[in-house]
């Protein structure tokens, strides 16, 4: 298969959908790489670095979407990249349909086959291809939040781990899932003192049994809230309740209860934020603040690292591009539903339910168009 790579458009987008190691990996079966010169800068992989992998670097996008089987990349495709779509190409990126009317039309107008790392889904129910990227914004959070804490950004001027003879700083995470327990694995790795908030009692078992002693967790309940974030210097928002909007957790009114300087960093300002007072912001301006508490709510925080995200990614999507090079996509998705669950766009079909459902768009099941 000849597998194509652009450089990112989307602004402010710095990683790159394919490594040099997952070209070697995909020239090594036997496919053809080629790589839009200078798509790797962004996160460090210069042309001589996939050249060296068995790639070839081309000049334009143009060339990459005109000849390419498959298009690997990061973000979903641009007004631009979509009109250069074509029939029976194959599209494997993040796409996030549901609330881009205008993308979905494009791709089902395109006759592309889509299918969006986002919807991939695991044995443990997961979803492997959005893991990376909670892995990274999680342990993010504490540092961009102790950056905050310091003064002259606007903290309350407190040290993580303290120092002998001064006690640490009192950080609490509200959501145990992977961007809160990777946030609340580096707060304690800092020396901050850590509790972990959580609704579900299975992922409290499971945090008590594999970091008891590291950090603490707590049932998360409104009250148990209020009383912990009084006392708090950080407080990271990692809740998510799939399909919908975060739940506010936090309300304006709480932050007068809170001691001045502390700092909020809500990872969850993706879903709309789990504080009252969060409004997205970017990695140029990335904090502001309202009665007197610290806000950071980057809505994607992954960018700010695109060297390790891409690392993180790329490791994650590399199995299954690889299947779908050696196999195509329909062998590949029919001899793995994980994969199959990622297919949303087939030659003008919409094969997404929660997608067809947001956009009122009629859909035909996956299981049908794989043996069509
Ligand atoms: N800003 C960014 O750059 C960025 C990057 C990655 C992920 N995210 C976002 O971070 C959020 C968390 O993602 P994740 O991968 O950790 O999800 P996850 O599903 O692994 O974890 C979410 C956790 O929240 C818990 N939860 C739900 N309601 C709760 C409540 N009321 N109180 C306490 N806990 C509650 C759930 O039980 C679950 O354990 C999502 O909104 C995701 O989109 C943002």
């Amino acid at each position: 298969m000849k597998i194509g790579c652009p450089k990112e458009i989307k602004p402010q987008e710095f990683r790159v959908g394919m490594t040099p190691n997952a070209a070697q990996e995909a020239v090594a079966r036997g496919h053809e790489v080629i790589i839009e010169t200078g798509a790797g800068l962004g996160a460090g992989f210069d042309n001589d670095a996939y050249t060296a992998a068995g790639a070839r670097i081309v000049d334009t996008a143009e060339e990459i979407f005109a000849t390419a089987d498959m298009i690997v990349k990061v973000k979903e495709p641009q007004a631009v990249e979509r009109k250069m779509l074509r029939e029976g190409q194959l599209l494997f990126t993040y796409l996030h349909l549901a609330p881009d009317p205008d993308q979905t039309h494009d791709l089902l107008a395109s006759g592309c086959t889509a299918i969006a790392y986002e919807t991939v889904t695991d044995n443990n129910g997961g979803l492997p291809l959005l893991a990376p990227m909670s892995e990274v914004a999680g342990r993010l959070a504490p540092q961009v939040g102790s950056w905050t804490l310091q003064k002259a950004n606007g903290g309350r001027g407190v040290l993580m781990g303290g120092v002998p003879g001064v006690g640490p700083a009192k950080v609490v995470v509200i959501g145990g899932g992977v961007v809160g327990t990777h946030a609340a694995q580096i707060a304690a790795g800092m020396g901050a003192d850590v509790t972990v908030l959580d609704r579900s009692l299975p992922r409290l078992r499971y945090l008590d049994d594999v970091f008891g002693g590291r950090f603490k967790n707590q049932y998360s309940t409104a009250g148990a809230t209020a009383e912990l974030i009084r006392d708090a210097d950080m407080v990271i928002g990692a809740v998510l309740i799939p399909g919908a909007a975060a739940p506010k957790l936090v309300t304006r009114e709480q932050l007068s209860t809170m001691k001045p300087g502390a700092v909020l960093v809500d990872v969850a300002i993706d879903q709309g934020g789990c504080f009252e007072t969060s409004k997205a912001t970017t990695h140029a301006d990335p904090i502001y603040e309202v009665d007197g508490i610290m806000h950071y709510c980057v809505a994607n925080m992954p960018g700010a690292v695109a060297r390790t995200s891409t690392i993180a990614l790329g490791n994650a999507t590399m199995p299954f591009m690889l299947a779908l090079a050696d196999k195509g996509w329909r062998q590949a998705c029919q001899d793995d539903p994980h994969l199959l669950a990622g297919l949303n766009v087939h030659a003008g079909q919409l094969t997404y339910y929660a997608v067809g459902k947001a956009l009122g768009i009629d859909v035909v099941s996956p299981n049908v168009v794989i043996k069509s």
